[in-house]
Order: C-alpha cells, then sequence, then structure tokens
C-alpha cells in the first residue's frame, strides 16, 4: 500500500526521511478533526446537561431566580444535540468521499490483511504480544470499534428524537418523530435506552483516550498528536507493510 505522504507541504529535509528517519504521512484530513472534536464537546455537554435532566434537584434554597433552571439545561442539551447530529452527518457523508483513512472501507476488516491487523492489536492489548503491529490509519481493532461507537451515537439520536417527539409542541416537526416511539418499545424504554448509552460513551472515552496514548508511547508515531495536526509519522520501511 502507497501512503499519502506529505512531501509537497513540509521541508524538504523532513519531507526526504532518510534511513530510517519517519516519513510524515497526512492521515487526517480537516472534516475528520472537525466532525471528531464537535462529538467530543457535544457528548461531554450532553452528558453534563443528561445527567442534570436525569436527576433534577427536588427543592433548591433560595430564590428561584438565583438557579441554573431546568429549562435552560434542557435548552443546552439541544444545543449539545444539534451540533452531535450536524457532525455525525457531515462524518458520515466524508466516509464516501475522504482519503482512505477516512472511508467506511476502511473501518471493516475486508480482507486478510486487515484481520490479521485486528487480531494482532487484540494480542498487543491482552500482552500476548509485545509490539502493535504497524498500522497508518486506524488499526484493525480501533476501526471495528469506532462502528460500534458510530452505531452509539445512531442511538442516542434516534432515542433522543423519539424523546423529543413526545415533549415537543402539537404543532412542531419534531412530532414526525413519533414513529419512534414504539419502535424503542415505549418512551421509558427509550430513555433507559439513551440513559444506558451516555454511560457506554463514557466508558468508552475512559478506555480511547488511554489507548491513545498507549499507543502514541509505544509507537512513537505521533498518533495522539495527529488528531490534532493530520499527520503520523511513519517509519520509511513501513509505509508498505502498514495498513
Ligand atoms: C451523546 C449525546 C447525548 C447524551 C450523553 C445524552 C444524555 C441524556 C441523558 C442522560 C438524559 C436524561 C435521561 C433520563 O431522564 O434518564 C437525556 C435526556 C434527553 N435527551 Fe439526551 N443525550 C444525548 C444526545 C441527545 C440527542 C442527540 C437528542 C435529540 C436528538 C437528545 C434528546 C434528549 C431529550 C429530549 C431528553 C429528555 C429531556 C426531558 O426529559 O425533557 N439527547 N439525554
Ligand atoms: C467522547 C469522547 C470521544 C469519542 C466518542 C471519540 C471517538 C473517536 C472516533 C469515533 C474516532 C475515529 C475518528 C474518525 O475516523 O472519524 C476517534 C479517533 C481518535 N481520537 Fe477520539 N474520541 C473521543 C475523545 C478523544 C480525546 C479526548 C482524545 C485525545 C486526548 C482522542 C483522540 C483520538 C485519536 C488520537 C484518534 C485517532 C486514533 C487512530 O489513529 O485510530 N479522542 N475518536
Amino acid at each position: 500500500m502507497t501512503a499519502d505522504t506529505a512531501s509537497t507541504s513540509l521541508p524538504p529535509a523532513v519531507a526526504s526521511g532518510g534511513g530510517a528517519q519517519p516519513i510524515p504521512v497526512y492521515v487526517w484530513q480537516v472534516p475528520v478533526r472537525l466532525t471528531h472534536w464537535a462529538i467530543v464537546v457535544s457528548i461531554v455537554v450532553a452528558s453534563f446537561t443528561g445527567f442534570f435532566i436525569a436527576n433534577p434537584p427536588l427543592t433548591l434554597p433560595g430564590s428561584a431566580g438565583r438557579h441554573v433552571s431546568l429549562g435552560l439545561v434542557k435548552v443546552i442539551h439541544s444545543w449539545a444535540a444539534i451540533v452531535l447530529v450536524a457532525a455525525v452527518v457531515g462524518r458520515t457523508l466524508w466516509g464516501f468521499t475522504g482519503n482512505r483513512y477516512a472511508r467506511w472501507s476502511s473501518f471493516l476488516p475486508w480482507n486478510r490483511q486487515r484481520l490479521a491487523n485486528l487480531f494482532r492489536t487484540f494480542a498487543f492489548y491482552t500482552f500476548l504480544r509485545k509490539s502493535p503491529p504497524p498500522s497508518i490509519g486506524h488499526n484493525g481493532l480501533a476501526s471495528v470499534t469506532y462502528l460500534v461507537v458510530f452505531c452509539l451515537y445512531l442511538l442516542m439520536i434516534l432515542s433522543g428524537l423519539a424523546l423529543l417527539s413526545a415533549s415537543a409542541a402539537a404543532t412542531s416537526y419534531l412530532r414526525w418523530f413519533a414513529f419512534l416511539q414504539p419502535i424503542f418499545g415505549g418512551l421509558a424504554r427509550a430513555r433507559f435506552l439513551h440513559h444506558v448509552g451516555m454511560w457506554l460513551l463514557l466508558g468508552f472515552f475512559a478506555h480511547h483516550v488511554w489507548s491513545a496514548f498507549l499507543i502514541s508511547n509505544v509507537e512513537r508515531n505521533g498518533t495522539l498528536e495527529s488528531i490534532f495536526s493530520g499527520y503520523k509519522f511513519i517509519p520509511r520501511d513501513q509505509l508498505d507493510k502498514a495498513e
């Protein structure tokens, strides 16, 4: 596999990457990074506000005007929801037009090489291997995990729309989404799944940040920084072997 080396956009001394010097590879395009961070912010804001919606204080001391009202919290939750929907739709479309590392086809272990990468990465995480297999884009295990995470985004959006359809004004277009209520088996279950989805996403958050630090440290290829800069630094001899 040939990688998208960044030879054209970097100083010649860096881009030529003589000997074992790592080659900068432009992996994450702007839409991937932008949607990643928009999703992160929306999840954090929606979790704080959602937790408050789920556990509202029944009584508060002092005059009502001195408190943040539940109404305001719900408005902030709605804005976080709008950002999440926009970013997920944007990232979904980019999966059909972006570079090879952004494409949906790169998320599935559809060939032997990717399947082997998935198992070897799993072996590394379970201490059966000393080093992870070389990867440029998402490794085989991460890409399958991200697919599950995208399903969680979908669960949050659909269960959220089911909940909204119940509380929206009678004339609101949000009422259209009432058809989702029976699909979830009623509002109570939609609410429960919306809540469970939040905890699964927060659990993923903790593991994800830990593994980004771990892989970045072990591979020393700038994985952690790549989600800010877009670049990873791959040893020249790995360019053709890595996924
Ligand atoms: C990952 C993002 C999200 C998180 C973490 C989250 C979290 C939560 C939580 C914990 C609750 C309280 C549920 C309960 O009462 O037990 C809640 C309520 C709610 N969420 Fe979300 N949510 C997210 C995204 C969304 C989206 C995308 C929508 C709309 C499309 C949405 C709409 C709602 C609505 C309508 C309620 C009920 C508010 C009420 O009781 O009036 N949420 N959310
Ligand atoms: C709620 C929190 C987060 C969620 C749900 C999340 C989710 C994701 C997803 C779905 C991807 C794949 C991106 C794509 O192809 O579109 C990704 C990649 C990545 N994320 Fe996050 N992320 C979160 C927080 C963070 C944080 C706080 C950091 C850094 C401190 C981070 C670092 C990274 C890195 C380095 C990658 C690329 C890893 C690779 O090479 O495969 N993420 N994240």
